[in-house]
Order: structure tokens, then C-alpha cells, then sequence
């Protein structure tokens, strides 16, 4: 792999700690790391290489999926980071940390290949993007790469403004947008399931599909996060970027041979096609949901508004769900059911794909006990692929029963989101990154619902904390003679 420089803005902070620094401790257990690789860690505070290089061992410690117990291991790769103290308005800083890059390269003879990723509020991008630019970090002979979360603006507008003043520094094909359920195992296994097996192939449209549900629940609640969620709310957090992604991802219709473009191009073509609601229509094909009281594995926890940092008066959803439809040739007539909460019953990421019953006569003797074929993804946090098929209940004649196959129990030892994200940002592999027209049509798609929640024209439904959401959540399914699966 080319050399790189990891430049780490935001370098002290918790995503750092938690996810990034055991991501890459991991890829280098795994030998996945460049050969010549060096990770300047970027902060306000003052720390010395030593006392950074210590703190990142402790992250290790405390967060990686493999044991990090082997003192030598941990030196050899920690011995890789350096520290530098930056203000990020401050071009002077930028410059003084280009001359020690490049002398780091120089040293390892290495090509100027960086790799900016940005730890940090979505408030900084910009001037981060504009400093690297001014100050000629981002003008070497190498590549540079832009690594960045979301969100990825707050509305279309604000959406649109951002990527503009990115762009003046940044070509799309150097923006790597994370959206982390792109880096699930079983997401990115979606699609290759559907293209090396002609069996699921076969399945994959409107011809034996009824409806497909995916379910992106948490008991967590706001957690200490009360000042960001009051203002982004389920439908911002979660649903216009891992939501719509996963239903992208499941739609998409590839050819056998596919390449990043080819796999961006359809998955903007499925969001294109995507069905747009007017403000009016909102509230026919969407719940919006605020948890109350209630408990979670048998502890009594608060609602939404009695939470630290929330106003009694918040009318910020907790809770979402939505019926959407694909008007294409694959899935005209099949509805999506997406929903998303905090503090619901289960943490789950599932995704269930309910096929039709032609052969089904509502007279029909034979047919007791049968139920609808179920195709489910587990995505998180277990992992797994069931079939859900009928069978002979060979104690009672003339009944049936279903029984669900395990197909695939999920892989051991398998990398975390962040593994597989940061190795192929490392690539430049923009596969499972969020291109910018995905987003925007994303975008797009939620604005009216942002609006409509605003102008309070979809009710704010209570429900009680440990439940699986508002009543008018399964109404939305009932309305089309159909139920969520799994409820329990
Ligand atoms: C984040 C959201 O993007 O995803 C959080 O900001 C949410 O609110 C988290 O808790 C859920 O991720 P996962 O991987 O635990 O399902």
C-alpha cells in the first residue's frame, strides 16, 4: 500500500479514543496498514509525542476488539503517531505542521500521500478544508483525501452550502463520507449477496416481494448528547443518512461485475426513484415519536423532556417511521417500511423481506398454520441471515408450520465498522462512502418532513420507553394488511 500521512484533526476527542485509534491498531494486528505510516494528531490541548503515544496505548487498552496486551506490539505501532498543537483558524499552525510532515516524509522517504480526517464538529469543516488548501498541505505531489462524518449539513440548504465551500478545496472523488452503517459487515455483504447468488437474484423485485422493513432500534436514550439530538432529532440522526443508505443499499440492482461508479450511479439512481412526499402528504406515511417514561431491561428510566439539557417543552422526535415506495421497474408496488428510535425495547438493526403468497387461497384447508416467507438480515449488533419457510407439522395432519433456517450465523473475529471504513478511505475506495449526490437526494427526500415536523403538521406521538414505538407506527403497516415482525 502507498505510503500515507493519517493527519487526525480532533485528535483528543471520543471518537478518536473509542473507534478510530482501535481501528487502526487493529488493521495493523492484520498487517492492512501502509508500510510507511505516519498519524499527526491534531488538537488544541498541548501534549507531547510521548504523552499522545501513551494515550493512544490507553485507548487500545480500553476499547480494541482484539486484546491489546502485547507491550511490544503496541510500542511498534504507537511509536507511528506525533502530536502537534493547532488552532484550527490559525494558517501559521497549518504550516508549521506541513514542515514537520515533511520531514517525516523526507526521513521515511516517503510519497506526500494525506489523508485528512476531520474528528470533529461539522462546524470546522470548512475552515479545515479552506486552512489545508491555503496553507500547501494539500498541494503536494501525492494524493490528498478529505475523510469526514456526518452530518453532512442540517437541511438541503445548509447541505448544499456546505459541499459548495467544500469542493473549493476538495474534488468529490477526495471526499470520503462516512456514514458507519456503510461499514457494517452486513451491509457491505448486501450486495454481494444479491450479485454472486442467482437464487437471491432471482427473488429481488416486486414480482415476489410484499414489503421490506428495516428497523434501526436503541434503548440507549439521548445519552449525554442533549444539546446536538434536541436539534437533530431521529429523522436527522438516523434516518436521512444510515436509513436511507441501508435502503439503498438492499434496492440497488447491480450488474455481475460492478465498480465503485457502477455501485454509486445505481444506488443514486434507487433514491431517485424514490417516491417524494409533499409537506401536506407527510403525516399519511410518516410517524413521528417522543418517548415518555417507561423501563428498559426492567430499570425505570425517564422520558424524553425529563432528561438532562432537554426543555420540558421539546417537541424534537425520538422516533420515526415512514412508508416509502421505489417507483422502478423492481419495486413499483412494494412499500418500505423504515422506522428508528431511541429507547425502544431492543437494540437491533434488522432487515426483514416479506415475500408475496401467490399460492395462498384464503379458503384453502391446506394452508393452516402456513405464514408468509421471511428473508432476515441481522445487522447489528448480531449478526445473521434466517429463511423463514413453512413446513408439514408432522404432529398435527393437515397443519403446517414455519421454521426458520439459519443460513449464516455472522463471522467471528469479523473488523468493526471503522476497520473496514478507514482501510478503504487508505485505498481510496470510495465504495461504501457516501457519495454527494446520495446525500443530497437524501436530503431532498427528508426535507418535506422536516417541514412538516416543524410547522407541526404530523402529531407528535408519545411512546412509553421500552416499547417498539408509537401504536400509529403499526398502523402504518396495518393500513396495508401488514405487521412488523419480531415485535415482542
Ligand atoms: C450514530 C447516531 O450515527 O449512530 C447515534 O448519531 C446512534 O445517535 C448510533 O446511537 C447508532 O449506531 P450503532 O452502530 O450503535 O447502531
Amino acid at each position: 500500500m502507498e505510503a500515507t500521512t493519517f493527519v487526525l484533526f480532533g485528535a483528543t476527542g471520543d471518537l478518536a479514543k473509542r473507534k478510530i485509534y482501535p481501528a487502526l491498531y487493529n488493521l495493523f494486528l492484520d498487517g492492512k496498514l501502509p508500510q510507511s505510516f505516519t498519524v499527526f494528531g491534531l488538537g488544541r490541548r498541548t501534549l507531547t509525542d510521548e504523552t499522545f503515544q501513551a494515550n493512544v496505548e490507553q485507548s487500545l487498552r480500553d476499547f480494541s476488539r482484539r486484546e491489546a496486551s502485547d507491550e511490544l506490539l503496541i510500542k511498534r505501532f504507537s511509536s507511528a503517531f506525533r502530536y502537534n498543537v493547532l488552532d484550527i483558524g490559525h494558517v501559521d499552525d497549518y504550516e508549521k505542521l506541513l514542515n514537520r510532515i515533511e520531514q517525516r516524509e523526507a526521513e521515511l522517504q516517503a510519497a506526500p500521500n494525506r489523508l485528512f480526517y476531520l474528528s470533529v464538529g461539522p462546524e470546522f469543516f470548512e475552515t479545515i478544508a479552506e486552512r489545508i488548501q491555503q496553507s500547501g498541505l494539500g498541494s503536494a505531489d501525492g494524493w490528498k483525501r478529505l475523510v469526514i462524518e456526518k452530518p453532512f449539513g442540517h437541511d438541503l440548504q445548509s447541505a448544499r452550502d456546505l459541499n459548495e465551500k467544500l469542493s473549493k478545496s476538495f474534488a468529490e472523488e477526495e471526499v470520503f463520507r462516512i456514514d458507519h452503517y456503510l461499514g457494517k459487515p452486513m451491509v457491505q455483504r448486501l450486495e454481494a449477496l444479491q450479485q454472486e447468488n442467482p437464487v437471491i437474484q432471482a427473488l429481488w423485485s416486486n414480482r415476489y416481494i410484499a414489503n421490506v422493513q428495516i428497523t434501526a432500534s436503541e434503548t440507549v436514550g439521548v445519552e449525554e448528547r442533549a444539546g446536538y439530538y434536541d436539534q437533530a432529532g431521529a429523522v436527522r440522526d438516523m434516518f436521512q443518512n444510515h436509513m436511507l443508505q441501508m435502503l439503498m443499499v438492499l434496492a440497488v440492482q447491480l450488474p455481475h461485475i460492478s465498480t465503485s461508479e457502477k455501485v454509486r450511479f445505481k444506488k443514486k439512481m434507487v433514491m431517485e426513484a424514490v417516491e417524494t412526499l409533499q409537506k401536506q402528504d407527510v403525516a399519511t406515511s410518516v410517524v413521528r415519536g417522543q418517548y415518555r417514561a417507561g423501563s428498559i431491561n426492567g430499570q425505570p428510566v425517564v422520558g424524553y423532556t425529563s432528561e438532562p439539557g432537554i426543555d420540558a417543552s421539546s417537541m424534537n422526535d425520538t422516533f420515526i417511521a415512514a412508508r416509502l415506495q421505489i417507483d422502478d421497474f423492481f419495486w413499483r408496488g412494494v412499500p418500505f417500511y423504515i422506522r428508528t428510535g431511541k429507547r425502544m425495547k431492543e437494540k437491533t438493526t434488522r432487515i426483514v423481506i416479506e415475500f408475496k403468497e401467490p399460492l395462498q387461497h384464503p379458503s384453502s384447508e391446506h394452508k393452516k398454520g402456513t405464514v408468509p416467507n421471511l428473508l432476515i438480515f441481522e445487522i447489528s449488533p448480531n449478526e445473521g441471515i434466517t429463511l423463514q419457510i413453512n413446513t408439514k407439522d408432522a404432529k398435527n395432519k393437515g397443519q403446517f408450520k414455519p421454521v426458520q433456517i439459519d443460513l449464516f450465523a455472522g463471522q467471528e473475529d469479523a473488523p468493526e465498522a471503522y476497520e473496514n471504513l478507514i482501510f478503504d478511505s487508505l485505498h481510496g475506495d470510495p465504495t461504501f462512502f457516501a457519495h454527494w449526490d446520495e446525500v443530497e437526494l437524501a436530503w431532498q427526500w427528508v426535507q418535506p418532513v422536516l417541514e412538516a415536523f416543524e410547522e407541526n403538521l404530523v402529531p407528535l406521538r408519545p411512546y412509553e420507553a421500552g416499547s417498539y414505538g408509537p401504536a400509529e407506527a403499526d398502523a402504518l403497516l396495518a393500513a396495508d394488511g401488514y405487521h412488523w415482525w419480531f415485535d415482542t
